[in-house]
């Protein structure tokens, strides 16, 4: 038997993986989430809902890959929330909790810039019996035109607003989900955390233009012809929400952070957590893996940790946070490095040669 146990506990939620699907087409129904409890995954993030879906109509196409040889790189959509009626929903979470009690059902709620509104679908979602809350404070796409997701997400004081209202009628934990289009993440997250948010989650997609396409000269995903920036996710944009994660993690060191973007395997969940992750979420990993990948990124996660001597996830999460520093400090602690030993040799900007590749390498971390 295994001596790693994958089990944490989160605002009182108690997740028997980490694993959780992210916000999404992997828990658009309650017939794909049952499918995925039943292969393994610890919890769902549902597809975001809201009280009126009637002005939810979608696009298709609405995804494009980027594809480096065969391999999906990254995966702009232009996807909206569901387009399923709250009523739906809300017999779906009951059935859902009922047929899998220890599983953790998120749900993930976005509503427009009303208090009424915000709190109504609070109360009533909770009903439910859901275990959590995710709000979705940073679509980056479609939504904003009606001054929702990072609409309000990218502004601080709308944040605070907002989740305080959401805070006067939970009753159960709420995770604020951050947009990484900002400069500096930790002001929205700041503004969640002051009102009473439980955790954070980040990060939604990156508005992007993805490709465009040679022939026609038409951006993609083309929908009739035309486009919008979507949002990107997948493996590229990983090294991007490792640095948001870090940046939170380092400001708010006893905030849970359920951590996003680009996780393919379960050492990719290694770094989340290494960088103060305490469950991690998968979208456009599921998408292009099947739900059948949570064996291998609970095997990959197992491998890490076994390798190490971890037995419990709480005895590496944060650890990597400490080796993070300044420029100036970095300088001081290789030039203290060459006084002692022979450091490595600096390449300073008089001495390149023009044989660039090489050069390059010689200044690359392996
Ligand atoms: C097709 C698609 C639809 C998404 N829909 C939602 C959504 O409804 N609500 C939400 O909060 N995030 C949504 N996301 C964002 C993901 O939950 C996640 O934050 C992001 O994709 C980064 O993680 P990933 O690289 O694992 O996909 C969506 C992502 C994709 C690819």
């Amino acid at each position: 038997m295994s001596s790693v146990d994958l089990s944490i506990e989160v605002n009182g939620m108690l997740f028997e993986n980490p694993f959780i699907l992210g916000s999404g087409p992997p828990g658009t129904n309650a017939r794909v989430i049952s499918k995925s409890f039943n292969q393994g995954w610890g919890g769902c993030v549902i597809k975001t809902i809201s009280l009126d879906v009637s002005k939810v109509i979608n696009t298709n196409p609405r995804y494009a890959k980027l594809k480096h040889d065969k391999e999906v790189i990254g995966f702009e959509n232009i996807e909206l929330i569901s387009d399923r009626p709250f009523e739906t929903w809300l017999e779906e979470c009951r059935e859902i909790k009922t047929n899998f009690p220890k599983k953790m059902l998120i749900a993930s709620v976005m509503e427009e810039y009303s208090k009424g509104a915000w709190q109504e679908i609070i109360e009533r979602v909770q009903e439910t019996g859901v275990d959590g809350f995710e709000l979705n404070l940073s679509c980056p796409h479609g939504l904003p035109e009606r001054r929702m997701g990072m609409a309000m997400g990218s502004n601080p004081d709308i944040v605070h607003e907002v989740v305080d209202w959401v805070m006067e009628v939970a009753k159960i934990p709420v995770w604020a989900k951050m947009t990484p289009n900002v400069g500096d993440p930790t002001l929205s997250a700041k503004a969640a955390l002051d009102a009473k948010a439980d955790g954070i989650s980040l990060i939604n997609t990156i508005l992007s233009v993805i490709e465009v396409n040679l022939k026609t000269l038409r951006p993609m995903p083309t929908v009739e012809g035309h486009t919008v920036p979507g949002g990107y996710s997948g493996i590229a944009v990983r090294p991007i929400a490792l640095r948001h994660v870090m940046e939170v993690a380092k400001a708010f060191p006893q905030t849970k952070i359920s951590g996003m973007g680009g996780i393919h395997t379960g050492y990719d969940a290694a770094q989340f957590m290494l960088m103060g992750s305490h469950t991690v979420q998968v979208c456009t990993g599921a998408m292009i893996q099947g739900y059948g990948v949570i064996t291998k990124l609970i095997d990959e996660l197992t491998d890490f940790m076994t390798g190490h001597g971890f037995t419990r996830l709480e005895d590496f999460i944060g650890h990597s946070l400490d080796y993070f520093t300044t420029h100036a400090d970095l300088v001081e602690r290789q030039q203290e490095a060459k006084r002692t030993q022979a450091g490595k040799g600096n390449l300073d900007d008089r001495t390149w040669q023009g044989e660039i590749a090489s050069e390059t390498d010689s200044l690359t971390a392996n």
